[in-house]
């Protein structure tokens, strides 16, 4: 790395109720508080064989639109997906990848982007870090993004992940009353539950990860 020239990372995520949007936007903070160039690419979902299930918050059927991605998720399917003009046409120093967790596994869109030329092209010879957003299952989707990103050319550097509340039943019963209502309910189908999402404190742990990356990658004011 150039020791004159800023530090520069890129973001490349995907985010369908905004929890990865968030952990991207308290790490892109973190890293600009440091002096470091952040680029921020939300991947956009617009392949028309899924895209309108996920177009709409809340869902109109969440049971049915979440369902229905199993076998795609399943036999590892791509799409069509659009990420924003010049973003993956330079070289960056960190590339992070937020990914959330769809049926055990990486998304539908994360794996379109990292089977991209676009994305052999940032992560060739490139550090990079993943995020995982999950309820409750992280390890698949981490080491699948993991294992993918290191074909495409990139040089793992470290991850993190975040879970939410509640156990195997309640926490599924959170999220999909969330999904079908956008609200924090405290009880779903006469079962009392917590609010999915992350909790500030996991935002905090998302600013000291990328502090952790910044420290091992960089020179930069801390
Ligand atoms: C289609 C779909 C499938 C999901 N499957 C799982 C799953 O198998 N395991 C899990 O822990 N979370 C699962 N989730 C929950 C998401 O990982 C969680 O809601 C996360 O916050 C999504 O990130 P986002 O808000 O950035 O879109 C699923 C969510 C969706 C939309």
């Amino acid at each position: 790395m150039d020791q004159d020239k800023k530090p520069s990372v890129l973001f490349v995520y995907y985010s369908f109720t905004r929890q990865t949007h968030r952990v991207v936007e308290a790490m892109a903070g973190a890293l600009r508080d440091r002096n470091v160039e952040v680029t921020v690419a939300q991947i956009e979902f617009t392949d028309r064989r899924y895209a309108h299930r996920f177009d709409k918050f809340p869902m109109p059927d969440p049971y049915l639109d979440v369902f229905k991605m199993i076998p795609a998720t399943l036999r590892r399917a791509t799409g069509s997906i659009r990420i924003p003009d010049g973003t993956t046409e330079r070289e960056y120093d960190l590339v992070c990848i937020g990914s959330p967790t769809w049926w055990m596994s990486m998304s539908v869109p994360v794996r379109s982007f990292l089977e991209s030329d676009a994305a052999a092209r940032v992560l060739a010879g490139k550090p990079f870090a993943i995020a995982v957003l999950c309820r409750r299952y992280w390890r698949h989707n981490f080491n699948s993004v993991k294992r993918l990103a290191t074909k495409r050319g990139g040089l793992f550097k470290g991850g993190i992940h975040f879970v939410y509340q509640g156990g195997q039943v309640r926490s599924m019963l959170s999220l999909l009353s969330y999904f079908g209502s956008g609200e924090y309910r405290s009880r779903y189908l006469g079962v009392k539950i917590k609010p999915t999402n992350l909790r500030e404190f996991q935002l905090e742990d998302a600013r000291a990860f990328a502090n952790e990356l910044a420290s091992q990658l960089f020179v930069t004011a801390s």
